[in-house]
C-alpha cells in the first residue's frame, strides 16, 4: 500500500493504473464534479471498479441551505441530485452503474439534535423531513475492459 497527497480532480496516479476507486463522503465537496468522475474513469484499469459513498439529493435544497457555508461544509449544499451522479458517471465512460439511495442514515440523524439539521429543518416545508431531499448514496460502476 502507498499513501498519496492530492486533489481528486488530479488525482497523483498514472492512467489505467488502479484497480478500485473508493471515496467516503468527499466527492460532495468538489467543485468541479465531473472532472473528478472523468479523474476516476481515466485512473482505472480497464475492468477497474468504483465504490463509492456520498450525500446525494433527491430533490433540489431549498435556496437558503444551498447557501449555507455549514450546510457545505456539512456536505449537504454541495451534493447533487442522484440522476447527475448517474450522468457524470456515464459520460466519463464508466459502464454497470449501480446508484443504492440509503435514506435511513439522513433519518437517523435526525435524534441527534445537530444544529446542521435544525437548520435544514427549519428551511424545508413544514411536514416535509431532511429525507425527503437528502439521501446517503452507494455508486458501484465498472471502467469497460475493452475501454470504450
Ligand atoms: C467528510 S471528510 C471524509 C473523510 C473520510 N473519507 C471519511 O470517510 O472519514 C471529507 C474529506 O475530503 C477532503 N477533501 C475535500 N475536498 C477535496 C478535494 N477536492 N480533493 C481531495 N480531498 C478533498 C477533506 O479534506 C476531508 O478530509
Amino acid at each position: 500500500m502507498e499513501f498519496r497527497l492530492g486533489e481528486i480532480e488530479n488525482l497523483p496516479v498514472a492512467d489505467a493504473s488502479v484497480d478500485v476507486v473508493i471515496s467516503n463522503c468527499v466527492l460532495n465537496l468538489s467543485p468541479d464534479k465531473p472532472r473528478v468522475w472523468r479523474e476516476i474513469a481515466r485512473v482505472l484499469k480497464p475492468g477497474g471498479r468504483v465504490a463509492v459513498s456520498d450525500l446525494a439529493l433527491l430533490q433540489p435544497l431549498p435556496d437558503s441551505v444551498k447557501q449555507s457555508v455549514e450546510a457545505l461544509i456539512g456536505c449537504v449544499a454541495g451534493a447533487v441530485l442522484v440522476e447527475d451522479t448517474r450522468a457524470m458517471a456515464v459520460a466519463s465512460g464508466l459502464t454497470d452503474i449501480k446508484l443504492t439511495p440509503k435514506g435511513g442514515y439522513i433519518d437517523a440523524m435526525m435524534d441527534w439534535q445537530d444544529p446542521l439539521y435544525r437548520e435544514i429543518v427549519a428551511s424545508i416545508p413544514k411536514g416535509s423531513k431532511p429525507s425527503d431531499y437528502i439521501t446517503s448514496l452507494d455508486v458501484a460502476a465498472r471502467k469497460p475492459c475493452d475501454n470504450r
